[in-house]
Order: C-alpha cells, then structure tokens, then sequence
C-alpha cells in the first residue's frame, strides 16, 4: 500500500475549519466594506483562456501563470489576478451596463511565485473597481474603502503614528516626462514593468535592462533620479506644472483629505506596479512599521485595458487586496480573532433509546435558528461536557433513561455560572 503525501501541493493552503472561521471573519469584513460603499459582489471561474494574460510588455505575472492545454488543446490559465476577468466581463455587458459600475469579488488567484513571508502561490483577493468614472474621486473612495476595512481589522489608521502607509503615484507623472524623451506607448509599459523591479534589482540592473530597450545612460539617470520623487511639492518642483500626473495627485490629495485618509497618504513616485496596463494613479499599502516588506494592496487606474480586449474606451480603476499579508500583520498583532464555532446547544442523549427524542429537540431548536449539535457518539458525560465546552457551546441538554421517562431533560448553562435545571421535554417540542 502506498501512503499518500499529506502536505497540499507546494505553495497552496488547506484550510482546517479553525483556519475558515478566520477566512469566514476576513471575508465578511470585505463584504461589509463592499456594501458600505455600494459595491455589487460578481464572480467568474478560476480557469481563464491563456490569452486574456499575454502582454506584450513582459508583465512578470503573465511569466508566473499556471497554463496548460486542455484534452481539447485549448490553452486556459488558472487565473493569477481577477481584472482581466472584471474587463471580459464588462465588455460582455456593453451598453447595458450602467455605468459608474462599483463591483467587488474575492477570487482566489494562483501565481507560480518564489515563494517568501507574504507571497504563496495562491491566495485570495478582495477586488474592488469602478468602472466608467474617469475622477480620481474613484481612487479616493477605493482607497477610503481600505482604510475603512484596516481600521474594521483593529488597526490604528487614525493617529498621528498609524499602523500603514498608502504610498501613492501616477504614471502619468513619469511617462510624460518620458514622452519628453520619446518614449512611449508600448515601450512606456515595458519600462514600467522594468523599474518596478529596481527595489530588487537595484540602480544598475535597471539602467542595464532600459538600455535593453533603447533608453541611452543619460535617459535611464534621468527617470532613476524622478523616481526617487516624494511629497507633491517636490514632484511639482520637478515636472512642468501642466504635467497631468501632478493635477491628479493634487486632486486626489484634497479628496484624501475629505475623506479623512490624507495623513495616510505618501506621494511616492517611486511606486510603479508591476503590471503594465496601468496608466493612471498606481498605490500601494503598506504596514508602516516594514516589518513586512510586502505590500499589503495594490491597486491603480487602467484606462486602456478595455480597448487592448477590443472594448471602447472605458476608464477603470481597482485595487487587490491578499488574504496573506494581512493575516500575518494581524497575527503579529495580536488582532486576529478566534471566531466562535456557532454552537450554541449540544443535545446529549446518554443511550441510543433516546436517539429519537434528542433529534426532535434538535429540530425544535434548528427551526428556531439556534446551531444544534447532537453528540450521538455513546461516550462518557466528562467526555461530552468537555466537548462541548472546548466547541464554545452555551447549552448542554442532557437526556437520559430516567429523566426521559420522568417527561424531563437537564439542561445546564455552560460556561462560568454552570446552572442545571430540569425542563419538560414539551418545551422543546419533545
Ligand atoms: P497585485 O499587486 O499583483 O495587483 O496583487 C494585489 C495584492 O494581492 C497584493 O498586494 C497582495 O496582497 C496580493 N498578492 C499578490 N500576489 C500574491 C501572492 N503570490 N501571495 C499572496 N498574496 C499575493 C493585482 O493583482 C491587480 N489585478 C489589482 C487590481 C485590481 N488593480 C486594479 N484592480
């Protein structure tokens, strides 16, 4: 007999029903956001066709993807992020689609990655996007949206030392300085894509990888030394004052204001993102402290996507938020719950002859919405009572022989106070 491996593939995650209750709670503080803000949930399957990920800027993720032929050679891909799906989607509405549309879903999303503290080669991801607003009040909310849920989360975003960082740019900073260099259009992504990695790979590689593409040393100096840019004035100190990247970062500054998250907001042009069909604002949270140097979201303005699927222009803008690097920090925090098992009453019939009437009290009890769990197993009461306790239940019924036949059932309050009390069986429908 061969013995299976019981660790799950490399990378991916069993969920144990201790660690659901967790994703249970995480998710149904993503859903409340979602709602606070008037977003409709949607969702798609898991397997894509490959070519909704081909880019011709190099994108890494589109390097990273789980792809293969079906029987029916077809090429499909397990999907590594959710917009693409979001834009094939909007595009198969067309005019019915009322726009601004704000939708949200948590796909769970695969990448075959290096895998680090943070990173796996899946997880899941809150998305929200609007869809047909071309304002930065779009980024505004997006971004109040994530402050709303960290701060639902436990976390301090509302001192003077918060908790993250939401390190914001727009690529329109940079690429019209570019254009000014002549560089644009497909190869603007494609630089995108390259300077994202200079935090990895460091000034040198960069201007290595931009000469790759035709950029000459003084060019490559020119953008490294923008992309050490922080604060508004000093991007204003450094681009034309028309530049449209800086009149979207001051307007979205004044809505972060209005919106209570402006202290939170870090003008930082050195945030790029490393997927290039981002063309406007581009953000990322982080935890203040860097003791997680992953970011924790990411999210940006995509106002071409739909036109590079054959759409009409359309403008977007979303952000992704993993499951991962947010239950670390709230782990290492201290701020994840243990949500309860649901439990409140464990029916205990002491012999199998008061198996029928233990399932008509935990019918009686079902109907009336309280979560009943029968211990049918024939075990001790010591067994039982600590069962029941360690499962967070409030209630043990207790039906046995005698107290059947006396009309009765023991019900004892579990828990501290640890009141018994015999109650005729009609009170429970019995
Ligand atoms: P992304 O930055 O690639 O953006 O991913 C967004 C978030 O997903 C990350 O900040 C992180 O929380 C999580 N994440 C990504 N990869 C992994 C991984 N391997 N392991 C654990 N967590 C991960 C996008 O995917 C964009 N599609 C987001 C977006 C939506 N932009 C506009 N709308």
């Amino acid at each position: 007999m061969t013995t299976i491996d019981l660790q799950p593939v490399k990378g991916v995650r069993d969920f144990h029903p201790e660690d659901m209750r967790v994703r249970t709670w995480l998710f149904g503080l993503w859903r409340e956001v979602a709602r606070r803000y008037g977003f409709e949930e949607y969702d798609a399957c898991v397997l894509e066709s490959e070519e909704l990920y081909t880019r011709k800027a190099g994108d890494e993720i589109t390097k990273q993807l789980y792809n293969f032929a079906t029987k029916g050679e077809d090429r499909v891909a397990l999907r590594p992020e959710m917009t693409p799906s979001l834009a094939r989607l909007v595009l198969g509405k067309g005019a019915a689609l009322a726009l601004p549309a704000r939708w949200f879903a948590i796909p769970q999303c695969f990448r075959y990655e290096n895998m680090q503290r943070g990173r796996k080669r899946e997880h899941f991801q809150w998305n929200m996007d609007i869809i047909g607003l071309a304002s930065v009040a779009a980024e505004a909310e997006l971004m109040a949206a994530q402050v709303d849920f960290l701060r639902l989360a436990g976390l301090d975003v509302g001192t003077a030392k918060p908790d993250v960082v939401l390190r914001v740019s727009n690529r329109q900073v940079i690429q019209h300085f570019l254009a000014g260099l002549g560089i644009e259009g497909d190869s603007f992504a494609a630089v995108c894509v390259i300077i994202d990695k200079r935090d990895k790979i460091g000034d040198e590689a960069t201007a290595v990888e931009l000469a790759k593409l035709g950029l000459t040393a003084e060019s490559s100096a020119a953008i490294i030394s923008l992309l050490d840019t922080t604060g508004l004035d000093q991007v204003a100190a450094k681009v034309p004052a028309d530049n449209p990247g800086l009149l979207a970062l001051r307007e979205l500054l004044a809505l972060a204001e209005a919106s209570g998250i402006a202290h939170l907001v870090k003008i930082d042009l050195s945030v790029i993102r490393g997927l290039s069909y981002y063309t406007g604002t581009v953000w990322e949270l982080f935890d203040a402290s860097g003791s997680l140097p992953r970011a924790i979201a990411g999210g940006g303005r995509y106002d071409k996507l739909m036109e590079t699927f054959g759409g009409p222009p359309t403008p977007m803008v979303g952000f992704g938020f993993g499951d991962v690097v947010i239950v670390e920090i709230l782990k290492e925090r201290g701020l994840l719950p243990t949500p309860p098992r649901g439990i409140d009453d464990v029916v205990y019939p002491m012999a199998a002859a008061e198996f029928p009437v233990a399932t008509r009290i935990a019918a009686f009890l079902r109907a009336q919405g309280r979560g009943v769990a029968v211990d049918y197993s024939g075990r001790r009461f010591k067994h039982v009572i600590g069962r029941a306790e360690a499962d967070g239940a409030k209630r043990l019924l207790v039906l046995g022989g005698d107290e059947v036949k006396a009309g009765v059932v023991t019900v004892r309050t579990l828990g501290p106070e640890k009141v018994e009390e015999k109650v005729p069986l009609a009170t429970f429908g019995a």
